[in-house]
């Protein structure tokens, strides 16, 4: 009897695969491919390029460039800085051809990677918009009022930047920072009756506020990346910069409430926020600096797969109290529901075969994202890829 495991072609709803105009950290076909060797044949792809996909003509562009890519189905989040682009967005929801290929709406509460931090009235427009032509907004939810007053508190205390570890980066965007951002989020879903998705969920108080949300029928789903449920703050003394990303690392109580979300059910999708930097980007002497943003894509299916396997990949932290997650959990969560959220119309068929015992050990060499490093290296991992149908 074969002990394989066949799971769909999965699905990562939130990378960054940087083209066009970042093409020296990534592009469609690099990050593609290395999408396909962990298991990923479907991404959303987040409108943080340059431009930024906040046009028609953006849009049809980054849609004809992922015409060339055989093997990955990718699909694009429009984003919203101005009120001009919700023009943009009507227009484009009139063209049936590049509709099909949006997957929703982006708006980020604060800066990141790419600044495309919107305005209050804008984000409220944007949900007002989305809910009239019935499409989905993914919220990036960090207050940028919290994160700014934490900085400033910290710098003035700290009087030099430069004299301050990239640890101090998790501090300068707080938990609370996440939360408040969350309850603008819901309440404006409510207010306009949006389709809300949150990106990235990182704390308990944001956990808990989307339970309250769901409990009383707000359409609201989120998205836990696999960078914060694998690593702490604890980790920043071994990967300094490369685990430097929005929203930050954070302790390992907070690790604890991701998994207890998904164990209960509140957690709907686990994405990679698959954001490829050089690491000439990341090694800067500043290390506050440095860019945001970790990668992912490849190293997501064997990360989870160990975890259903019974084990624990972190060579250093213990595993947490996860009660049960098993391949079916990781169908849910990378296949079933993000397929759901989106729209996503993917066949719910056996695409992938997997070998559930193979061990092996992640290289940053032996993988495929042009950016060519991972913050996982070197750790021991249970379950490969056997066959691809
Ligand atoms: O860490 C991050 N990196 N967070 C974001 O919001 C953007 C991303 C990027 O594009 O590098
Ligand atoms: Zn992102």
């Amino acid at each position: 009897m074969s002990n394989k495991i066949s799971l769909p072609a999965l699905i990562d709803c939130h990378v960054h695969f940087r083209e066009p105009g970042l093409e020296y950290k990534g592009d469609m076909q690099s990050e593609s491919t290395a999408a396909n060797a962990g298991g990923v044949f479907t991404v959303c792809d987040m409108p943080n390029t340059n431009p930024p996909t906040s046009s028609v003509e953006t849009f049809r562009d980054k849609v004809a460039r992922a015409s060339k890519i055989k093997n990955c189905d990718i699909r694009f989040f429009f984003g919203i800085t101005e009120s001009s682009h919700l023009e943009e967005l009507k227009k484009l929801w009139e063209d049936e051809e590049l509709k099909k290929r949006c997957c929703g709406v982006k708006v980020f509460f604060d800066h990141s990677t790419g600044d495309q931090k919107a305005s209050k009235d804008v984000i409220e427009e944007a949900f007002k918009v989305c809910a009239e032509l019935r499409i989905p907004i993914v919220a990036h939810c960090e207050d940028a009022q919290i994160n700014e007053d934490a900085r400033h508190m910290i710098l003035a205390k700290a009087g030099d930047s430069n004299a301050l570890d990239v640890s101090f980066h998790s501090l300068m965007r707080p938990c609370a920072s996440e939360a408040k951002a969350i309850e603008d989020a819901i309440n404006l879903a409510t207010r306009y009756s949006a389709q809300l998705h949150i990106a990235h969920l990182s704390t308990a108080l944001g956990i808990n506020l989307v339970r309250e949300a769901k409990e009383k029928n707000v359409n609201v789903t989120c998205e836990v990346s696999t960078h914060h449920l694998f690593l702490t703050t604890d980790d920043y003394k071994t990967l300094g910069t490369l685990a430097k990303m929005n929203p930050p690392l954070r302790t390992p109580s907070e690790q604890q409430a991701l998994w207890d979300g998904i164990a209960d059910g509140t957690v709907d999708c686990i994405a990679t926020d698959h954001a490829p930097h050089t690491l000439e980007e990341k090694q800067v002497d500043d290390q506050l600096s440095a860019p945001s943003g970790v990668t992912g894509v490849e190293t997501m299916l064997p990360l989870l797969l160990t975890v259903a396997s019974g084990g624990w990949p972190h060579p250093t932290s213990s595993r947490p109290n996860i009660p049960i997650f098993q391949y079916s959990n990781i169908r849910k969560l990378c296949f079933e529901n993000p397929n759901k959220i989106f729209q996503l119309g993917k066949p719910d068929e056996p695409r992938i075969t997997i070998d559930p015992q193979k061990e092996w050990v992640i290289s940053g060499d032996k993988l495929h994202s042009k950016c060519g490093w991972t913050p996982y290296e070197g750790w021991k991992v249970v379950g490969k890829i056997d066959d691809v149908l």
